[in-house]
């Protein structure tokens, strides 16, 4: 049986810990490019002794930008300044991730700190495109532009050379990102996606979208590196996505290729009124996906204390655990928990600049 601090091994990569730094957009980023502020965002959480660092939803083309400050690999030019801080951190002990995304009918919204609402057409926004021309509600209210076949194609393709450029980066573990109400998500949940013809309607249609970016991307993913998505399980609300349908879900994209499946949820509406908070809440969800889809599982949401993240990889619940918040709180969240949880010479994680100073 593992636990927190057991080694994690999917394919040719092998994690330290069971722990990762779970995607954070920074809107931080001019053009797509990260910077030093990404440098030492996601560099000081490596020195903290995670297992693997993932790299923020990053824009697959300008117009899946959440914000004009997400970070992006659009461009070839976009590959060097992310190999520096994936070169980075491999060096501190981390495998460096990255999760690609495309934001659907939730970009050219203003950064949170700015009021998160949509940026108009012309005035540094842009038009969005979605499965079909519904608006998201709330402070998102622009109408999207229904995809063509075209547009899917194109988007699609953006997938593979996003992933291509994520390889000649240097990175090692690639996260999908299919949840949180962006534009992967909408094809899968019928709140957004009303479409008739092979993309909408049945169960099988709506994962048609996300089965075949995923089986584009894992032609250009090499075999030997983990390829990983993350999930909305459910959407919480009658007439949106199942627990029960997102096994199945869970199953195909298993038989794809997939290594891991993120277990996240909700946020394909403005309506958050159904969400059942708890510390830990998505730790169960996670253990019976992996149980019954027979797929290693990552588990997040809400998890702040190191006996319940060491509890859920004991349990097999999860492979793994992701923290986001409680990691900006505390980027020594490792190495605090290794203390708490009285792992052996806990101090032997931090680098040898800081190991023996801080030796007890
Ligand atoms: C500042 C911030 C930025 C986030 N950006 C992303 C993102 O880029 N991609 C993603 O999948 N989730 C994103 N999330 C969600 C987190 O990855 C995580 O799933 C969520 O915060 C729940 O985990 P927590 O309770 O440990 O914070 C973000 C969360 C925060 C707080």
């Amino acid at each position: 049986m593992s636990g927190l601090f057991d080694p994690f091994r999917v394919k040719d990569v092998e994690l330290r810990n069971r722990i990762a730094v779970s995607p954070m957009c920074q809107y931080s980023s001019e053009d797509g490019f990260p910077n030093d502020w990404h440098f030492v965002h996601l560099g000081s959480r490596a020195v903290g002794g995670a297992g693997l660092v993932v790299v923020e939803a990053t824009a697959v083309s300008p117009e899946g930008r959440i914000s004009p400050a997400d970070s992006g690999i659009y461009l070839d030019a976009h590959v060097e300044p992310f190999a520096k801080i994936g070169r980075f951190l491999k060096e501190h002990g981390a495998v460096p991730g990255i999760q690609i995304a495309h934001a659907g009918r939730k970009a050219s919204a203003r950064r949170p700190w700015e009021g998160d609402n949509h940026i108009e057409t012309g005035e540094g926004g842009w038009d969005t495109i979605a499965p079909s021309a519904i608006a998201f509600g709330g402070n998102l209210p622009k109408v999207p532009r229904e995809m063509s076949l075209q547009d899917i194609e194109r988007v699609q393709q953006n997938f593979v050379a996003a992933a291509k450029r994520a390889l000649a980066a240097g990175y090692e573990w690639l996260e999908l990102h299919f949840a949180h109400g962006y534009l992967a998500h909408e094809f899968y949940s019928p709140l957004a996606n009303q479409r008739t013809d092979q993309y909408g309607g049945s169960f099988d249609n709506r994962i048609r979208f996300m089965l075949e970016t995923l089986n584009a991307v894992r032609e250009v993913w090499p075999e030997r590196l983990p390829l990983t998505a993350r999930l909305s399980v459910t959407d919480w609300i009658d007439g949106g996505v199942t627990v029960d349908e997102s096994i199945e879900t869970a199953r195909r994209f298993k038989a794809a290729g997939l290594d891991l499946l993120d277990v996240s949820q909700g946020f394909v509406t403005p309506d958050i009124s159904h969400i059942p908070w708890a510390p830990g809440f998505m730790i169960p969800l996670a253990g019976r996906i992996r149980r019954e889809a027979n797929i290693a599982t990552a588990a997040g949401w809400m998890i702040t204390d190191p006996q319940q993240a060491d509890d859920a990889i004991r349990n097999e619940q999860a492979d793994m655990v992701l923290l986001a918040r409680e990691m900006l709180r505390d980027p020594y969240w490792p190495y605090h928990a290794a203390v708490k949880l009285g792992v052996t010479d806990a101090w032997q994680m931090l680098p040898v600049q800081y190991a023996r100073a801080v030796r007890r």
